[in-house]
């Protein structure tokens, strides 16, 4: 393999699940312990030192806010100990709320791409919906009624409606959505937190999910987009607005219309590798097990080139660490 394509390599894929994995590892000290930012800040700490041991040359695209108001891992970032230049989009701890809960479904997840083939993307509101491979590229529309959604679903997946079920997150300005999509006669799953692995989910076959749909960040609208660019699936999302300044913001940071309706490949185009490691246990993941000088690790790890998906089980001995995690608890 050659030029710009090793970028890809197979090798990097598993030196960016040692950076999950340490996020993870480092996280999971804090689970249930009520302390969110805590947790949050030893995956970024932990992450932040992982990627030192990773041949790139990277720029953090999707991170933890600009400079100005994050000490690691802010948009813009370089990180890694050099090589080729990559574009990087992290979320060193995804579902902050449901580590310091102990609650299912929080990850650490980054993706990496070749430069300019992630969205630039503010930490604002993003309107969302996915559903999985193998399905007409019109199955669904982003601006069309929940109800024809799930019709048009329904008559693609030779089912019934009553046999879909929609994920979404438990939020007030989801009612709409919510009660629309039981009038239709679908079910709801809803999720406390954590929209990157209820799309995923949406889009993995045998999930028991059919269909994400509703508005999260937008940094975890391009983590999600990375991932189904290697598992397959259709997204399309748009930027959601509070004031004249957040449009500005994206104005600044994307080329094109920060209103327009995006696909997933404006999302998350070329060659991707997107690495999750499980914190608390979840649909996608288990989570992290400590005991001692040892913690066991689950991780997904994939590439959209080849489309592999590995799950990748990973013991760790802390007397012998060698890279920058947590003392054992
Ligand atoms: P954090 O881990 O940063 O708290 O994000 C959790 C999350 O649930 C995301 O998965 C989701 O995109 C976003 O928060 C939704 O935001 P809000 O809680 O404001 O509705």
């Amino acid at each position: 393999m050659s030029g710009s394509r090793y970028q890809t390599d197979r090798n990097l894929a598993l030196e960016l699940v040692r950076v999950t994995e340490a996020a993870a590892i480092a996280a999971s000290r804090w689970t249930g312990r009520g302390q969110k930012n805590e947790a949050d800040g030893a995956a970024v700490e932990a992450m932040r030192s992982a990627f030192d041991t990773v041949a790139i040359d990277g720029t953090v695209v999707i991170g933890e806010g600009e400079m100005d108001e994050a000490p690691m891992l802010y948009i813009g970032e370089k990180v890694g100990a050099g090589g080729p230049a990559m574009d990087i989009a992290v979320d060193p701890l995804e579902g902050t709320v449901l580590t310091a809960k102990n609650a299912p479904n929080a990850l650490t997840v980054v993706a990496l791409a070749e430069q300019g083939r992630f969205l630039h993307a503010p930490d604002i509101y993003m309107e969302k919906i996915a559903v999985g491979a193998g399905l007409p590229d019109d199955v669904v529309d982003i601006d069309a009624p929940i109800g024809r959604n799930l019709r048009s679903l329904a008559q693609a997946r030779k089912c019934d409606i009553s046999d879909l079920t929609l994920c979404t997150l438990d939020r007030d300005r989801h009612d709409e959505l919510i009660a629309r999509t039981r009038e239709a006669g679908a079910r709801v799953m809803l999720i406390s937190d954590g929209d990157v692995a209820g799309i995923i989910a949406a889009c993995m076959p045998d999930s028991g999910v059919h269909i994400f749909a509703g508005s999260g960040g937008a940094p975890e609208g391009v983590l999600a987009a990375a991932a189904l660019r290697c598992i397959g699936g259709h997204m399309q999302a748009r930027l959601l607005f509070e004031d004249e300044a957040q449009v500005k913001r994206a104005q600044d940071m994307a080329t094109h219309d920060p209103r327009r309706r995006l696909s997933l490949e404006d999302l998350a185009s070329g060659d991707v590798l997107f690495s999750a490691t499980g914190v608390t246990t979840g649909a996608l993941l288990r989570g992290v097990k400590r005991s001692g000088d040892h913690a066991v690790t689950h991780s997904i790890v994939m590439r959209s080139k080849s489309g592999t998906v590995r799950f990748i089980e990973g013991h760790h001995n802390f007397a012998t660490k060698t890279w920058g995690g947590p003392a054992a608890a």
